[in-house]
């Protein structure tokens, strides 16, 4: 039997007053709990960590994760002579190694100097204390005082290499969250490459009937969401871009074959990665169901050289039993609390008019200063300067990496301009797309091995531009320098940072041929380095992340900048779709949402003002067109849809939110927020196509308190909280097409 284990190990434990980890020497059991979940591994004795369990919270496990192996593959290779149940393909594993007879996708491949990619890393020692470990160099979640976190180390070792793998497990206990991320260090003589190095593997062993979701799109089509049955087949979500990207978001999700919006298991997972990412989930003929995130090992290679150490970025996971929404809402909470570091993070965030879609690159100081000053009348309180202040950029077929101001447009510069938006009571705000060149620039001119390529090889451009190659330090100052030096010389109180184009011919002029394929992990780091510089030397001002709309919409973005542009796509009804896949993870305080002009410019639909700022309040609330042309009529709407979303903005931004009615199935949609304190809900509801004779629709509304009674300040009634979640209330009898309600309610 495999019980049969004589070796020794090391213990290394600092244990005083832990709640949340705890080691059971003598089953050999590791036992990770938050508030309502357990998380459970085993060491086998002979040194394997395998998988137990992660699930509904359970007491004191005593059952190991090892059930009789007689009923599996005869053929089974077995690594233990000893043991001829024992069978690597056939056992959950808790991070499975290369080419050692598991023959599922491994967690992580090192190859060695003499060309083996064989590891044999088994337990070595662990660790538990208070607290999360910063990850170098990365954005994470962190802790803040008083906080019940506590971290998990489990150190595995390669005896031959003398690699040792550090599994890093930090238990957020009320938030219901465990993070995972994976630590090499070389302590051995020679390099290695590290050819896949994942950051979290979990092995499902029971009879999974999973369904797969993952958030897919393109770029102003971001985020949908795709739900399918997993089969005895392998599945990989990923990107190659060089950016988490538009067409698939680093967020997979395990949902049971009956889990709904409130009911049933699901199993999330997110990357904290803005670059190329994989999950993948592979089930077994067995059923067992293997699920790993990390970074995509698509042009991907690390050397690691002795004494040195290499830290992979983070993986939030979730476990929730009831539905959907509650595992959203785990998310929302953790990213508002603990991912965004900014001093934005529990601010309402500024109503903004964005000039954009008002004016693409055509305009000057005077338009500007008059789409501002009647913005200002509205109520809005951020004017935002969008592409097409700097160099010489009246197209986007020049300009990128020439930050300084254009004056002919702007004749009394940024000072001049952001004085006078000021003046009108309101915050100025600036676009920046620091990451990129324009062939056709100054800075092309001088330094054309600054951006990412190969000798010899022509550079394919997207948007007419090139990207910079952050992986090199002297290309990260000039960033730092050149958006730094525009921001301390003006007011300036947000910045929108852009990047609008993915990786191609991926090189680097400073790497040498072996490191070649460090370049776009390299080029994080970079980047990661940049942000965290720029917003800590400036704190105050408001950072919102974009990647032509949402092409980046990660934690690890969020991790700096506490809001994301959401989609490209501004029109009403296309962004309930985009907005809705958007919620499954991440808050609604992250999402910019902005109400444009029709007929729209992404789609040509018309839709109403109200539809429009209904989509756009379910958000962080904006506008994006020409104000100086709105009738008399349509200024007043807006300046009344101002001030609702005034009164509703807490809420919406920081309450806890629930998808009521998804559009995938019906033709509507609608959520709803509950506020912090409980005492207010606000309802959006929209019905996209009128069909003719359809019975009178009752919305189901969610996390009320049955008992107390609720007042509806859009139509004057009282209903108790019972009433309104399992009775529901009805939509009003509307004609036409893409029709919108708000509601709100107080408790009385
Ligand atoms: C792409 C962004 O998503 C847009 O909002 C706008 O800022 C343009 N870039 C400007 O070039």
């Amino acid at each position: 039997m495999y019980l049969n284990y004589k070796k020794t190990i090391v213990y290394i434990e600092e244990r005083c007053d832990l709640m949340s980890i705890s080691y059971n020497q003598q089953d050999k059991i590791f036992h990770l709990t938050t508030k309502e979940t357990s998380y459970i591994m085993q060491l086998t004795n002979t040194g394997y960590l395998l998988h137990g369990y992660w699930g509904k919270k359970i007491h004191s496990p005593r059952r190991t994760p090892l059930r009789s192996m007689e009923d599996f593959d005869g053929g089974c290779q077995n690594p233990e002579y000893g043991d001829k149940t024992f069978c690597l393909d056939n056992v959950p594993r808790e991070y499975p190694d290369f080419g050692r007879s598991d023959f599922r996708n491994p967690a992580y491949v090192i190859e060695q100097e003499n060309g083996s990619k064989i590891t044999e890393a088994k337990f070595d020692s662990y660790k538990i204390y208070k607290g999360k470990p910063k990850l170098q160099g990365l954005p994470s979640t962190y802790t803040e005082a008083n906080d019940d976190v506590e971290t998990l180390e489990i150190t595995l070792k390669d005896k031959l290499t003398n690699i040792y793998i550090t599994l890093i497990y930090s238990v957020y206990y009320d938030y219901n969250i465990i993070t995972r991320s994976v630590k090499y260090i070389n302590k051995g003589l020679e390099k290695v490459t590290l050819e896949t190095a994942l950051s979290m593997n979990v092995d499902f062993y029971d009879d999974s009937d999973f369904e797969l979701i993952n958030l897919y799109g393109s770029c102003a089509r971001e985020r949908h969401i795709e739900r399918q049955p997993l089969g005895r087949s392998t599945h990989l979500i990923d990107s190659k871009r060089g950016a988490s990207s538009h067409q698939q978001n680093p967020f997979i999700a395990l949902a049971r074959e009956n889990t709904t919006e409130d009911s049933g298991e699901v199993y999330g997972f997110n990357f904290v990665f803005s670059g190329n990412f994989k999950a993948l989930v592979e089930v077994s003929p067995f059923n067992m169901t293997r699920v790993q995130m990390g970074i995509n090992d698509y042009d991907f290679k690390w050397n690691l050289y002795p004494e040195k150490s290499f830290q992979t970025p983070e993986v939030i996971m979730v476990y929730s039993d009831q539905g959907l929404n509650k595992m959203s809402q785990t998310y929302h909470k953790l990213y508002r609390e603990r991912l965004m570091k900014s001093n934005y993070k529990d601010k309402e965030r500024p109503i903004l008019i964005n000039n954009w879609e008002a004016t693409y690159f055509d305009f000057d100081e005077e338009k500007i200063l008059s789409i501002a000053k009647k913005g200002a009348e509205l109520g809005m309180e951020l004017f935002v300067l969008d592409d097409g202040w700097f160099g010489k950029r009246d197209t986007d077929e020049s300009g990128l990496g020439d930050w300084f101001v254009n004056k002919e447009k702007l004749p009394n510069g940024l000072e001049g301009l952001s004085q006078a938006v000021h003046a009108e009571g309101m915050k100025f705000g600036l676009w920046f797309e620091p990451e990129m060149i324009c062939p056709d620039s100054d800075l092309y001119r001088k330094h054309s091995d600054w951006c990412i390529h190969v000798p010899n090889r022509s550079r394919t451009e997207g948007r007419n531009q090139l990207i910079l190659d952050l992986s090199r330090d002297d290309v990260c100052e000039y960033i730092i320098d050149a958006v730094s030096n525009i921001l301390s010389t003006s007011k300036i109180d947000y910045v929108k940072w852009d990047m609008n184009r993915n990786m191609t011919e991926v090189g680097s002029a400073l790497l040498s041929k072996e490191q070649q394929g460090e370049t776009t992990y390299r080029y994080m780091l970079g980047l990661y380095r940049i942000l965290g510089e720029i917003t800590e030397k400036f704190p105050d001002i408001l950072f919102e992340s974009c990647a032509s709309g949402g092409g980046r919409f990660d934690p690890g973005m969020l991790y700096y900048m506490p809001q994301t542009w959401t989609s490209d796509d501004t029109d009403a009804i296309e962004r309930l779709y985009i907005q809705y896949g958007t919620s499954l993870v991440y808050p609604t305080v992250s999402m910019g949402a902005h109400v444009s002009a029709v007929p729209n410019h992404q789609v040509s639909r018309m839709t109403s003002l109200t539809t429009r700022a209904h989509t756009a309040m379910a958000g962080n609330f904006g506008y994006e067109l020409d104000l100086t042309k709105l009738s008399d009529e349509d200024a007043e709407i807006v300046k009344n849809q101002i001030q609702v979303y005034k009164k509703i903005r807490r809420d919406v931004q920081y309450g806890t939110f629930y998808r009521l009615l998804s559009p995938y199935n019906s033709n509507k949609t609608a959520w709803m927020v509950v506020s912090e304190d409980e005492k207010r809900i606000t309802v959006f509801y929209y019905r996209i196509l009128k069909k003719p004779k359809q019975p009178v629709y009752t919305l189901k509304l969610k996390g009320l308190k049955e008992d107390r009674q609720y007042k509806c300040i859009t139509n004057g009634q009282t209903y108790y909280g019972d009433e309104l979640m399992y009775m529901g209330i009805e939509m009003p009898h509307m004609n036409g097409d893409f029709i919108s309600m708000l509601y709100e309610f107080e408790i009385i």
